[in-house]
């Protein structure tokens, strides 16, 4: 069974993707160390690269609320405090969450009613909770261990080469 779309998608096909994406990210980030130039490019990578999905971006922290930062989609929520939606959970846990159906995420904010599925991986730079950055997906189910891990990696290549 293959399933619809490309919800399931093969793990050696996912594993390819997370390995395109490092690749691309070492050059693209090469050099360039300011950080919303980089999470820009990074938002704009991850979002061509990786299927099935409606909205790429970071949230960085101002204070206590999370505020839009650079993204790939239609326009979102500007701000997010701590602690509410997918991406105040990750924030506040400072580890990522994944969401394989929103409505089933008791105070997931719907920014897009065509978001089905979610992962917020966090930005932490030397120990500083900088931000997150949210994926969104139209597909239910479309995140698994393998996205977050994949999205993890990227996420410390992101913050390693802006050191701030
Ligand atoms: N769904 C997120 C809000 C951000 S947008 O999806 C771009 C959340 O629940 O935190």
């Amino acid at each position: 069974m293959t399933g619809s779309g490309s919800a399931i998608q093969s793990t050696a096909k996912r594993s390819e993707q997370y390995a395109d994406l490092q690749l691309s990210l070492a050059g693209l980030l090469d050099g360039e160390q300011d950080l919303i130039a980089n999470a820009a490019n990074f938002a704009a990578l991850v979002y061509h690269t990786l299927p099935d999905l409606n909205w790429a971006g970071c949230y960085f922290l101002r204070g206590e609320e999370l505020v839009l930062g650079p993204f790939q989609g239609r326009p979102a929520c500007v701000r997010i405090a701590m602690g509410r939606g997918v991406c105040g959970a990750a924030a506040q846990r400072r580890a990522s969450v994944l969401v394989h159906d929103v409505h089933e995420f008791p105070g997931h904010i719907a920014c897009d009613p065509v978001s089905r599925s979610e992962l917020v991986v966090p930005l932490i730079r030397d120990g500083e909770l900088l931000g997150v950055f949210d994926l969104d997906s139209p597909l239910p189910g479309r995140f698994n261990e393998e996205d977050r891990a994949g999205m993890e990696t990227a996420a410390r290549t992101l913050m390693a080469a802006s050191p701030g």
